[in-house]
């Protein structure tokens, strides 16, 4: 399989795909960072994909011809993608997937309403790392004690995620409660759920889902 990053052919990418595949490679830089795989060399690469995002992605949304932020959005990507082929992901990606199944929503969309609820839950287990995520989108840490700097990280993602046009919910986009079981048995059986640096049962997952809507 080849796989073409150029940003020249991302110019014409509407606003919408610009704005869910960016918060997809967000996702895969957020959830690798925290992976219990993560080692120097995909933290290096999470946290410059996430750096290049937080600077780059409202521009590419905003003003698709922009190609200094397409050509940083494609490494950013890239960048993701490498971490993440050798940390893992998590539950976001675990969980999306289901969506995806269910009602062919995009992906990235998928992704970006479940971040900030997913790693809000996860907080606790590396509050270091998320600080760190925090001050790489921009958000000032000094000061702040270690959870209170840890969950500007959360706000940071959803005040990108909000700029950008993603859903708040995923009751606008369809998902009923009825959904959310059968959604959650057969997310703890994705490929990603394993990497998740915290363990959750049926019923987490399914709270995780009614953060979400
Ligand atoms: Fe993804």
């Amino acid at each position: 399989m080849v796989s073409i990053n150029d940003p020249e052919l991302m110019i014409a990418k509407p606003a919408g795909l610009t704005a869910a595949t960016g918060m997809d490679a967000l996702t895969h830089a957020v959830e690798c960072y925290i992976t219990l795989a993560a080692n120097p060399i995909t933290d290096a690469l999470s946290l410059k994909s996430i750096k290049l995002i937080s600077d780059n992605l409202r521009r590419a949304v905003a003003y698709g011809e922009d190609i200094e932020a397409r050509e940083a959005m494609a490494y950013a990507s890239v960048m993701a993608g490498m971490a993440f082929n050798n940390a893992g992901l998590g539950y976001v990606h675990a969980m999306a997937h289901q969506l995806g199944g269910l009602l062919d929503m995009a992906h990235g969309v998928a992704n970006a309403v479940l971040l900030p609820h997913v790693e809000r839950w996860n907080l606790m287990v590396n509050p270091e790392k998320f600080a760190k995520i925090a001050e790489t989108m921009g958000e000032c840490t000094c000061y702040k004690g270690k959870m209170e700097a840890a969950e500007l990280a959360i706000k940071a993602i959803e005040r990108l995620s909000k700029d950008v046009g993603i859903p708040s919910g995923l009751a606008s986009l369809g998902v009923k409660e009825s959904d959310l079981k059968p959604m959650a048995i057969t997310a703890l059986q994705d490929g990603n759920a394993g990497c998740n640096p915290r363990k959750g049962n049926e019923d987490d997952i399914v709270e995780l889902f009614k953060a979400a809507m």
